[in-house]
């Protein structure tokens, strides 16, 4: 076994851009492996342990999926229930605990803060798989790997950010990283859910002035990638802000017809209404193929943080 190139995955602002790219370099190497056409071991006998304390499909499946192709075995919980949490064990006994049960562990907790906290506790590596309303960093790699693939570089694109940018943790570690790749940004979002003034502050720090659009038209007339999130329902105090947001954008093909004829559309999933099912057959749609590049990006990560490679 190698060196780890990195202890643990909890924030996007802990890579440089160089460590980001050797990610994404890495994970296009997996690619035969992620699809199952090459086979390996290198994780035979290694343990992946999921903690997941919030609903997941995507990211709980690929990072299974990740470490079943690459030969190692997994172990976890999807939901708090049936866990001893129910009885009251807290946080950090239920990492000392399961850290001595695997080998890495993935977390998604509800609190901003809980995979650092985990990963300050823990000896094994920690990768942070959403920690409530703070970033989603694994989801970004994906994210820039399939924006990469699609249009071939990063810097310069136009990226619309539309939707739920206060409580959307994806979009919170996208941005930043898309401002470390000089990329330009434009946000969009309803007046009540605009984007974290920190995440702005570190989007400036490098050097990037997002844009503010006021109406959807106006923000894709000259944008490569229009990048949609889900309103973050389950993050609302009081159900009736929410339904003031619910439905306030959706995404149709009369809409992209406004749009750069090879606009890509992306979302980390699920959605909701904020995409017409009639996208998915154009040549706009990227979320699936953005949702099947988790199994190579979640391999390189996991390759990286324990050091080994097919
Ligand atoms: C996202 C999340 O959990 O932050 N889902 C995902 O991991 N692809 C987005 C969302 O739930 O809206």
């Amino acid at each position: 076994m190698g060196k780890p190139a990195f202890s643990d995955f909890v924030s996007i602002r802990d890579f440089t851009k160089e460590q980001i790219n050797e990610i994404m370099r890495n994970a296009a190497k997996m690619v035969p492996y992620a699809r199952g056409e090459k086979k390996t071991n290198v994780m035979s006998g290694k343990i992946l342990g999921t903690l997941f304390y919030e609903p997941s499909t995507r990211t709980k499946l690929s990072f299974e999926a990740a470490m079943l192709r690459l030969g190692g075995a997994t172990m976890g919980f999807s939901s708090t229930a049936g866990t001893s949490i129910e009885k009251g064990e807290n946080f950090s006994d239920t990492i000392r605990v399961t850290e001595s049960y695997a080998d890495i562990l993935v977390i998604r907790h509800p609190l901003e803060g809980a995979a650092r906290l985990a990963a300050d506790l823990s000896e094994k590596p920690v990768i942070n798989a959403g920690d409530g309303a703070g970033q989603h960093p694994t989801q970004t790699v994906l994210d820039l790997y399939t924006m990469l693939e699609a249009k071939g570089k990063l810097e310069g694109l136009n990226i619309v950010l539309l939707g739920d940018l206060k409580f959307g943790r994806t979009v919170h570690s996208l941005a930043e990283a898309l401002a470390m790749f000089g990329a330009n940004l434009t946000l969009v979002a309803p007046s009540s859910l605009e984007m974290p003034r920190d995440v702005i502050n570190q989007i400036e720090s490098m050097g990037v002035k997002p844009n503010y659009a006021h109406s959807l038209e106006e923000a894709i007339s000259d944008a490569d990638i229009l990048y949609v999130t889900r309103i973050q329902k389950e993050r609302f105090a009081d159900p009736t802000e929410y339904a003031k947001v619910s439905g306030s954008y959706r995404i149709d093909t009369k809409l992209l017809k406004q749009a750069k004829s090879d606009i890509s559309v992306m979302h980390p999933l699920p959605r909701v209404n904020e995409i017409d099912p009639e996208v998915d057959r154009t040549p706009h749609s990227l979320y699936f193929r953005q949702a099947a590049n988790g199994i190579p990006v979640r391999m390189a990560v996991l390759c990286m943080l324990l050091g080994v490679e097919p």
